[in-house]
């Protein structure tokens, strides 16, 4: 009679702890999270933010952390936080027309990140891009 009681006992903590397990891994999982528009390779964010200068499209850019760095002509590199100035939603594309926010629809100049449409009504904020050898970083 103990024996069954046991192996019931067992059953339950092994269902238990096997429901456990899949809440554990379907309330963990985390959030997909947004790539970057250019096909950039991050290397990381926040200061001192690194990417190769060749990953940087001539006449486009890129978006890299929390930044985003562009190349308005040849040799040229400009970077800017990432927010959007509206409402402080991450630009998600680069195109060669411009740095676009699609939350509202507004756009950046790629040479100084002014507006170009609004509704914003504030330039990005410029960052710091230093090139050392083939190397951007950028804070
Ligand atoms: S948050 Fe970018 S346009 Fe509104």
């Amino acid at each position: 009679m103990t024996q069954p009681l046991h192996s019931r006992r067992t059953a339950l903590v092994t269902v238990g702890g096997t429901t456990l397990a899949v809440c554990l891994a379907g309330c963990s999982a985390a959030p997909a999270t947004g790539g970057t528009a250019g096909g950039a390779t991050t290397a990381g964010t926040g200061a001192g933010t690194t990417i190769k200068a060749a990953e940087v499209p001539e006449g486009s850019g890129t978006i890299v952390g929390s930044y985003v760095v562009t190349q308005p002509k040849k040799g040229t590199f400009e970077a800017f936080g990432s927010l959007c100035t509206h409402q402080k939603q991450p630009v998600q594309q680069v195109t060669d027309a411009a740095i676009v926010c699609g939350r509202h629809g507004s756009t950046f100049s790629l040479a100084d990140g002014s507006v170009l449409t609004g509704p914003a009504t504030t330039a990005l904020t410029k960052a710091t891009v230093t090139l050392s050898g083939d190397t951007l970083t950028i804070s």
